[in-house]
């Protein structure tokens, strides 16, 4: 009990003291993941006026709020989470899984029939703490995210996701290959360097696959 007190503290300690959080707060972003995303859509000039862009896995919103930020009312901004959100000016969010029905029936309504010019996915997978298992659940949500964009996202566009590395993530480069044109790998500064995750963008879906 003691051990995971001291690891709780440790935590809380090494949040309090991260400059990325110490800067979102400072900018009103509700967490350091921002510049995750900020580093990268920069990079890659991912964001342009009047897009629509679809945000898995928002909670708390930080990534939804940049973009909005910076593209204002011009652009359609669709989050979704599993937990509940803080409204975001601009941004329209849905409760819910992704790979729920009722979920993509509220989506598919605010589309109303447009393609999306770019996903981006932040979501992490559940640890059971067995790994295969873990693995496994995660390789179906990262599979779910590819069948989501083959029918949701306009050809010729990208899709930003999150992954840890692994068997699931080798198993999502290759499953990539035969959908989007190519690909690279962001490992952004605000990432910790000893974290296992790092970002993948899957760049120009191949039209009619
Ligand atoms: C690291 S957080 C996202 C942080 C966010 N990018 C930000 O800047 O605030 C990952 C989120 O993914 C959500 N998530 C995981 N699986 C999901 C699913 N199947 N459908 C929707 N959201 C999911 C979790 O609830 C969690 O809030």
């Amino acid at each position: 009990m003691a051990r995971k007190g001291n690891k709780t503290g440790e935590w809380a300690r090494r949040h309090i003291n991260d400059p990325w959080v110490k800067k979102a707060t400072s900018e009103g972003y509700r967490s350091r993941a921002v510049y995750k995303f900020k580093e990268i859509a920069e990079q890659d000039s991912l964001l342009r006026p009047n897009m629509t862009v679809v945000d898995l896995g928002s909670a708390p919103g930080g990534w939804s709020q940049f973009i909005a930020r910076q593209l204002g009312d011009s652009a359609t901004i669709i989050a979704i989470d599993l937990l509940p959100m803080e409204p975001i000016q601009g941004v329209h969010f849905i409760e819910g899984d992704f790979q729920d029905d009722v979920v993509l029936a509220e989506l598919d309504e605010i589309l109303a029939g447009r393609p999306i010019d770019l996903v981006i996915s932040d979501m992490a997978p559940n640890i059971s703490g067995v790994r295969s298992v873990d693995e496994a659940q995660y390789e179906g949500l990262l599979d779910s995210v590819l069948w989501f964009c083959e029918r949701r996202l306009k050809s010729g566009r990208h899709l930003l996701v999150k992954l840890f590395e692994g068997s699931a993530a080798h198993h999502f480069r290759r499953e990539v290959k035969s959908r989007f044109k190519s690909g690279v790998v962001r490992k952004p500064a605000a990432s910790r360097p000893k974290s296992r995750e790092f970002y993948f963008l899957a760049k120009h879906l191949k039209a009619g696959r």
